[in-house]
């Protein structure tokens, strides 16, 4: 079988985990490192033994199929861009862009050129995902009713602190919207539909001598199929508490509790399933290996059957655009209609 070869553009904090991931895999080879700190390229070079760059467009013409790219958000627009016109497929770690007009010249530009572009929502690939899109694909318990999720997370001045890029909206895109609760949203919209309006609000709460972005933010979420979710997010508790998602279908509820799952049948519980432990950290759930692993033999395969295609990212940015929106003028949003 014809490996891919990959490349990693950005050798900071996720990079190990996708770095692991192409090693695991019989499909590919991690063929190229690229990071502008030239210890950090180097040292990851050395560390899985292939050829580093401190230039991302030094490797837009070594042989290389496809690259993962783990950068500061501020970077994935022009960097999957410059990528996708050199030839070569893109993997981009969440947020697709720091913002729609971004993230929709991305998605023309893999239209323009032929090329596939992912973006890494891991969390659809956790088991307790996975179980609960079967349930909702085979109606076994009715329509949903209403969907719920939670996130109240801990990023104190310390973490903002470490990297120059996160607390401001230029370079971060937002705050805990589009750092941490992108994955909460984008679970919710996969379970429940696309969405038609939002009514919601942000606030800097506890960080707000340290970062311009919003530590908390709050909004019901209005679904094209009638449905009403209800959406709370914050970095200003003490830990990571699991991310709580609850789902009510016409014959039984069920919680989503981190990597656990409950379903009851309107009270008695009928089914359970605990999570395992990963090396990660936690909260990153135990999907990448799964997404990069789909990822792979779409391109081998020339289809698209695993891919979260970028447009589910541009769909999550819509929504968290709509709640800056709705937050500013205190009004419910309608999202634009994609095309
Ligand atoms: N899916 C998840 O659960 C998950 C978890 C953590 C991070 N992420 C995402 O991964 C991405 C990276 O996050 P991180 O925490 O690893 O950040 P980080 O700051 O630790 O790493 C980013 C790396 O990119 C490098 N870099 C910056 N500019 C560059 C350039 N021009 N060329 C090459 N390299 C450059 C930096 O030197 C740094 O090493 C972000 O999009 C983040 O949201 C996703």
């Amino acid at each position: 079988m014809k490996r891919l070869k990959v490349g990693i553009i950005g050798c900071g904090n996720i990079s190990g985990v996708h770095a692991d991931a192409v090693r695991k895999s019989q499909r590919a080879e991690l063929a190229a490192v690229v990071d502008i700190v030239e210890e950090r390229a180097k040292r990851a070079g050395e560390k899985y033994q292939c050829p580093y760059f401190t230039d991302y467009r030094d490797i837009s013409n070594i042989g290389l199929d496809l690259v993962h790219i783990c950068t500061p958000h501020y970077l994935h627009h022009s960097m999957a861009i410059d990528m996708m016109e050199a030839g070569l497929d893109v993997l981009v770690e969440k947020p697709l862009a720091v913002n729609t007009a971004e993230a929709e010249k991305m998605l023309r530009t893999a239209e323009k050129t032929g090329r596939k572009l992912g973006i890494v929502y891991q969390n659809r690939f956790n088991e307790n995902a996975l179980a609960v899109r079967r349930i909702i694909d085979e109606k076994r318990y009715g329509r949903i009713l209403g969907i719920k999720g939670v996130l109240t997370w801990f990023r104190d001045k310390a973490y903002y602190q470490q990297d120059q890029w996160r607390g401001f909206y230029k370079t971060e895109g937002g705050g805990v919207l589009i750092s941490q609760a992108i994955h909460t949203l984008d679970l919710l919209c996969w379970f429940a539909g696309d969405v038609e309006a939002v009514k919601g609000s942000i606030d800097t709460r506890v960080l707000e001598e340290i970062i311009e972005v919003e530590d908390t933010a709050e909004a019901v979420i209005y679904f094209k199929n009638g449905v009403t979710g209800l959406f709370y997010a914050s970095n200003c508790f003490a830990s990571n508490s699991p991310v709580e998602i609850d789902i009510v279908f016409e014959k039984a509820s069920l919680k989503l509790i981190g990597d656990r799952f409950l379903l009851k049948d309107y009270g008695e519980e009928i089914y359970r399933q605990d999570g395992k432990k990963t090396e990660y950290k936690s909260y990153w759930g135990q999907g990448h290996e799964r997404l990069i692993e789909g990822f792979y033999s779409d391109i081998l395969e020339g289809r698209e059957g695993n891919i979260i295609r970028a447009e589910e990212g541009l769909k999550t940015l819509q929504v968290i655009e709509g709640i800056y929106s709705s937050s500013r003028s205190g009004e419910k949003y309608f999202l634009a209609e994609l095309h």
